[in-house]
């Protein structure tokens, strides 16, 4: 089978894309799958790629000798991308298709939109599915009319409205002002007090025109692996222990003072229920392919929807990875059972 693995993207989770992709590369069995690559740089510019995964780790792959223009055509008689080599247009043959890239443009349902056009089998959610868990207000809504517990959050686009609509709802510090659409918690802010208000919107407002403000739930997060279309592989649950606030960017990546914990330290009971929630908003937002279900399980033991990763963080130590590992899906095997159901 010929598999492309498309990586980068015009989006603020370009660099994690770039350690995703690689560990991706550098595990796939090679025996099975004939790997191929396409980048996607920062600017959106599309090329194959053909050196090592050392050049994609540094982000040197773009200048590399065999990069050359590559692009995917909406026309399903294709079926593979085209190379540009020497003026002339190649078409390169793909079986299946896995994107590894993270937020904006890459797992938004953007791609997923021309990648359906293509006709070519891909790993993960479809545009829709993709679109809807992108949008943290799209998501929150749907996902309480499932009878799901949501923090109390408002919507807006404009921060002259934000105290009025705070205080109408009655919202208690602290809060968490979110761009509606980002990942990694890139310009994300938690805020104990209304001076930082302002300070907090136009930080989300720099990542996206839709800002949403939600209460922080008291308490502490864990996450939920799902994989597949109608049978579902459900793995393991992980907690995240936090010695600060806030899970930001430079913390998810660095661990400086957090830890997670794979499995969660809950009771197998609970682990079961954080499952069932998980399923369930699995089903509700129309996830296939894969899934990390992010929740909160509050003082009182209550557990509350956070969001959907469609493209998860995909490294080997990376959270999804390891949760699949508890149920005895190592690293490799991972791989091979995503591009299985998406052959199936
Ligand atoms: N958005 C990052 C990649 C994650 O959810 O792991
Ligand atoms: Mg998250």
């Amino acid at each position: 089978n010929n598999v492309l693995i498309i990586f980068g993207g015009k989006s603020n989770e370009y660099e994690v894309s770039l350690k995703s992709a690689s560990a991706v590369i550098d595990n796939i069995d090679k025996d099975k799958y004939n790997i191929m690559t396409i980048g996607i740089t920062k600017e959106g510019k599309w090329l194959r790629y053909e050196g090592s995964t050392n050049n994609i780790r540094n982000n040197t792959w773009y200048k590399h000798v065999s990069c050359k223009e590559a692009f995917l055509s909406p026309c399903q008689s294709h079926k593979g991308f085209i190379e540009i080599e020497n003026n002339k247009a190649n078409i390169v043959p793909v079986d299946v298709i896995f994107p590894v890239l993270h937020g904006k443009y890459a797992e938004d349902g953007t791609l997923q939109g021309l990648l359906e056009l293509s006709e070519i089998p891909f790993v993960g959610c479809k545009t829709l599915s993709s679109a809807i868990c992108m949008d943290k207000a799209i998501a929150h809504t749907l996902v309480a009319k499932e009878g799901i517990k949501v923090a109390k959050s408002i919507t807006l686009y404009d921060k002259e409205d934000a105290i009025n609509m705070l205080n109408e709802k009655a919202m208690k510090l602290p809060m968490y002002v979110k761009p509606a659409k980002s990942g990694s918690s890139i310009g994300i802010t938690r805020i104990s007090s209304f001076e930082e208000l302002d300070y907090a919107i136009d930080e989300a407002l720099l990542q996206d025109d839709k800002v949403v403000i939600e209460e922080a739930i008291d308490g502490f997060e864990v996450g939920c692996a799902i994989l597949g279309k109608d049978e579902l592989i459900v793995g393991g649950v992980d907690e995240i222990e936090l010695s600060r606030g806030f899970f930001d960017f430079n913390e998810k990546y660095t661990l400086e003072t957090s830890r997670i914990h794979t499995p969660a330290r809950i009771t197998d009971f609970k682990a079961e229920e954080i499952k069932e929630i998980a399923t369930k908003i699995y089903k509700a937002l129309s996830c296939e392919g894969l899934a990390r279900v992010d929740m909160f399980i509050d003082k009182k033991g209550d557990v509350f929807f956070n969001e959907v990763n469609t493209i998860p963080g995909f490294t080997d130590s990376s959270r999804y990875p390891r949760m699949m590992d508890l149920i005895g899906l190592s690293y490799t095997k991972l791989i091979d059972k995503l591009i299985e159901v998406t052959l199936s």
